[in-house]
């Protein structure tokens, strides 16, 4: 079955009690319920991850083949890791990073990403609704691709 993998990086395991105001009341596991109820009416396979480890993420991602795509949220990492950003950069699937914060709003260091330039696009801001619109988007992609 075709399947979506969604990745989420470190302390994205504490939302619901991290900074609520900057991501929301939403626990992990409710965002997980709005991603898989995407997935659903798509018909596609979805597995979600969550790893606190640089060493998971990337064996994750180079484990990918032949997904309609990734969906990540490598959190700090994202501002630190040339390992995660080379491992996004020598896979086929298409991967869209997403950031629950508008990252720019925030410290100076959070506004360098190493990651979005071999990520087919970023979205950021817009809190959980971020990974619904990238799945949305691998979707249509994948579909203008390969036909209904
Ligand atoms: C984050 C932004 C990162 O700067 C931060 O380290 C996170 C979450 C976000 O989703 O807004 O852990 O990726």
């Amino acid at each position: 079955m075709k399947k979506i993998v969604v990745i989420h990086g470190p302390n994205l395991n504490l939302l619901g009690q991290r900074d609520s105001s900057v991501y929301g009341d939403l626990t992990l596991d409710d965002i997980n319920v709005k991603i898989m109820d995407s997935s659903a009416q798509y018909g596609v396979d979805c597995e979600i991850v969550q790893f606190n480890s640089e060493v998971d993420i990337i064996n994750k991602i180079q484990s990918l083949n032949k997904e309609i795509g990734l969906v990540i949220n490598p959190a700090a990492y994202t501002h630190t890791s040339v390992a995660i950003r080379d491992a996004i950069e020598a896979i086929t699937p298409p991967v869209i990073e997403v950031h629950l914060s508008n990252v720019h709003a925030r410290e100076d260091f959070r506004h360098t990403s190493l990651t979005a330039s071999v990520c087919k696009g970023q979205i950021l801001g817009l809190g959980w609704h971020g990974y619904v619109l990238a799945m949305d988007y691998l979707m249509r992609d994948y579909l203008d691709r390969n036909g209904t």
